[in-house]
């Protein structure tokens, strides 16, 4: 008997099967097999959330929960933060490879000349509510890009699927800071093809009656290295969902548009919007063990806590912690951090946490550093999309080129009525 299999005996028959493991996993399709009898349809498994349920095999991003490591391409997240800018990050993620001066600088060229979005789009995006939620306006924008680019609906052409990836990566900051003008009735600035990627996004956020707009460079680097920090995070809820609407094989953009609506719920990416909400709510530091005790009845979460799959502190939260510091040189400390550093404090030594592994995530900090930076809190969930932009895509083009994927379709376990008479409404 080969030692690389799972075997499982039905007490329900007596039966034995044997089930191939490969990489630690067997396949749920192997599961059908097992029946009580020839019409029994065969056993499922059973995930909500998919806690224990692969969907893909995947060679962009390495996460180990427990030990709180975290890689792109095999590469360290802190090294990459540390040495790299996220436009090279983008091009490792989506080619598997660092690219070499020739191939980085072809790369920043094609993305540095596609900034510019069409003026109908801005005319669109001037046509919201003087308020509306940035994210809403991001989200809607890129649903509606699908109609300017069509050629985006031939999935299979990888020409055509590169030419859709430079445009999004280059138009979304533009999207992005059109948001946050609009919101603050601002007039929309348009891209500086001299700025670097961040530089130009800042420069189209803060730009007001100066010629030349300078970024402030410490800014510049920070707001790098939080997008260097959420370029991927393997099959969360954005990506799954960017595969999930892919695997119907719509266009890139409308897809997209479905990921990064997934991003914004509290429990995703819009977790550091509700972390900055909460820490005002708390007001003080000496409100903080209250809050706790309201945490451990089960009253509230604690936001910018917790992970599917991080057991320890996460690998991002240590380095925003980092360079929180280094951007509170430029702009002032927030008032804020005070509180999240007794909540972290409290909340490491308590058991309630320590017992279910509840450590900082990405979040906790991240939203601190954009309130210092003045962006207000409804762009935090569209700082996320911005840089989550080029892991989307990467997972979507290996899925796409991916021969085991089909179009996701899950089961479910029906406990609804069994057949029944319709009753006419006057007889109910
Ligand atoms: N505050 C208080 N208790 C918590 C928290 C929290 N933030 N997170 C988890 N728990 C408790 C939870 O009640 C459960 O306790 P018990 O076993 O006694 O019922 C236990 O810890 C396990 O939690 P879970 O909800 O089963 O874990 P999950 O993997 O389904 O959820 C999570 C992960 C991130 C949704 C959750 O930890 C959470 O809601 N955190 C707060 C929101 C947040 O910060 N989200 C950002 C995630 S990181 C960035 C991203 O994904 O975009």
């Amino acid at each position: 008997m080969s030692t690389d299999t799972l075997t499982i005996t039905d007490n329900r028959t007596g039966r034995t099967y044997e089930i191939p493991v490969e990489h630690d996993t067997i396949q749920a399709m192997h599961l059908r097999q097992i029946k009580v009898n020839e019409d029994d349809f065969g056993m499922l498994s059973y995930d909500p959330g998919f806690k224990n349920t692969a969907s893909t095999k995947s060679t962009i991003t390495y996460i180990d929960g427990d030990k709180g490591i975290l890689r792109y391409r095999g590469y360290p997240i802190e090294q990459l933060a540390e040495n790299s800018n996220y436009l090279e990050v983008a091009y490792l993620i989506l080619y598997g490879e660092l690219p070499t001066k020739e191939q980085y600088d072809e790369w920043e060229h094609v993305i540095v000349h596609h900034t510019f979005v069409h003026e109908n789009i801005t005319q669109l995006m001037k046509a919201f509510r003087h308020d509306a939620h940035p994210m809403g306006m991001f989200i809607a924008t890129l649903a509606a890009m699908s109609t300017y680019y069509p050629e985006g609906r031939n999935i299979s052409d990888s020409w055509i699927r590169t030419k859709q990836i430079h445009r999004l990566i280059a138009k979304l900051p533009t999207v992005a800071a059109f948001s946050y003008r609009h919101s603050r009735g601002l007039p929309y600035v348009y891209p500086d093809n001299d700025l670097s990627y961040t530089g130009n996004f800042l420069s189209m956020l803060d730009k007001m009656t100066e010629v030349k707009y300078k970024p402030d460079p410490v800014l510049e680097r920070a707001l790098d290295v939080l997008f260097i920090l959420h370029a991927d995070h393997e099959q969360n809820c954005g990506t799954a969902t960017m595969r999930v609407i892919g695997s119907s094989h719509t266009d890139p953009y409308t897809a997209m548009a479905g990921a990064a609506a997934a991003l914004y719920g509290p429990l995703h990416g819009g977790a550091n919007e509700a972390v900055l909400r909460m820490l005002m709510d708390i007001g003080d530091v000496k409100n903080v063990p209250d809050f706790i005790k309201g945490v451990k009845n089960r009253e509230r979460l604690l936001m910018g806590f917790g992970h599917r799959v991080y057991k320890n502190y996460d690998p991002r939260a240590r380095i925003i912690k980092r360079i929180a510091d280094e951007v509170f040189e430029v702009t002032g400390k927030n008032p804020l951090l005070d509180i999240a550093l007794e909540l972290e404090r409290i909340a490491l030594e308590d058991d309630f946490f320590v017992k279910r592994n509840l450590y900082p995530n990405v979040d906790f900090y991240s939203g601190i550093i954009y309130q210092a930076m003045r962006f207000p809190i409804a762009m935090f969930p569209v700082l996320f999309a911005i840089p989550r932009t080029i892991g989307w895509l990467a997972q979507w083009v290996e899925m796409l080129e991916d021969s085991e994927q089909k179009i996701a379709r899950p089961r479910q376990i029906f406990l609804g009525e069994d057949e029944r008479d319709f009753v006419p409404m006057a007889d109910r």
